[in-house]
């Protein structure tokens, strides 16, 4: 199933709520939320308190993007606040194994991320524990970047992989993802589609949505 997990990122923060029911109502069926500490990424963005707020406006899944050092730290404040869903960076957990554990333990599902420097390889031992991967086509801290095409290449050894160990993980792509270049990665082999940028625009956001989710699945 080919799904849109829309970036609030790129949302007008003073209408969030509103914001993300018109992304539902265009079929968007995740809300991604890009957290940024200063440190890993040079941006700053949000924590748990958005989740908090978000929680009882949708039902959707909440999709965490941890682009923050010492992620461990945080877990258990993201699983109070009612993430579904916590991606941690590869770069940054010295005991990548614990740390999906924790995650785990929290009651949410785990995935890690995958700079574009981040060879596939590197996540080999803990594909079983993972709902999903996210392979970024960008490198990580703002939105509205140009699309890596070598991101292409790493979807689909993941999809290959997948494949040869019989495992069921999703695959999921964040960042220059657009109307112009989501086929390409559908096609590659990713179901979860982050778009930020592309979806969020002034008075358009239902019809992006639904725009963008049409060119996915042509
Ligand atoms: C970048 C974030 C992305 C970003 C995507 O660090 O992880 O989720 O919001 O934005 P677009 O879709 O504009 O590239
Ligand atoms: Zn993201």
């Amino acid at each position: 199933m080919i799904e849109l997990a829309f970036s609030i990122l790129a949302s007008d923060f003073a209408h969030l709520a509103d914001e993300v029911a018109a992304a539902e109502r265009g079929g968007g069926t995740i809300v991604h939320v890009d957290v940024m500490d200063g440190h890993f990424v040079p941006n700053i963005t949000f924590g748990p308190p958005i989740v908090k707020a978000l929680r009882p406006v949708t039902a959707l899944p909440l999709d965490c993007h941890l682009m923050i050092e010492n992620p461990d730290a945080f877990i258990a404040d993201f699983a109070e606040a009612g993430a579904d869903m916590i991606s941690v960076h590869q770069e940054v957990c010295r005991h990548l194994h614990r740390t999906l554990q924790l995650i785990e333990q929290h009651g949410m599902k785990p995935a890690v991320v995958l700079n574009p420097a981040t060879p596939v390889e590197t996540l080999v031992e803990v594909l079983p524990m993972l709902h999903h991967v996210l392979v970024m086509s960008v490198n990580p801290g703002f939105g509205g970047q140009k699309f890596l095409p070598l991101a292409l290449d790493k979807i689909a050894h993941l999809a290959e992989l997948r494949e040869e160990m019989g495992l069921n993980f999703r695959i999921e792509v964040d960042g220059g993802v657009a109307h112009d270049t989501v086929a390409q990665v559908v096609q590659a082999g990713a179901d979860m589609l982050v778009a930020g940028s592309a979806i969020f625009s002034p008075g358009k956001i239902e019809q992006n949505a639904r725009e963008f989710l049409a060119a996915a699945r042509a």
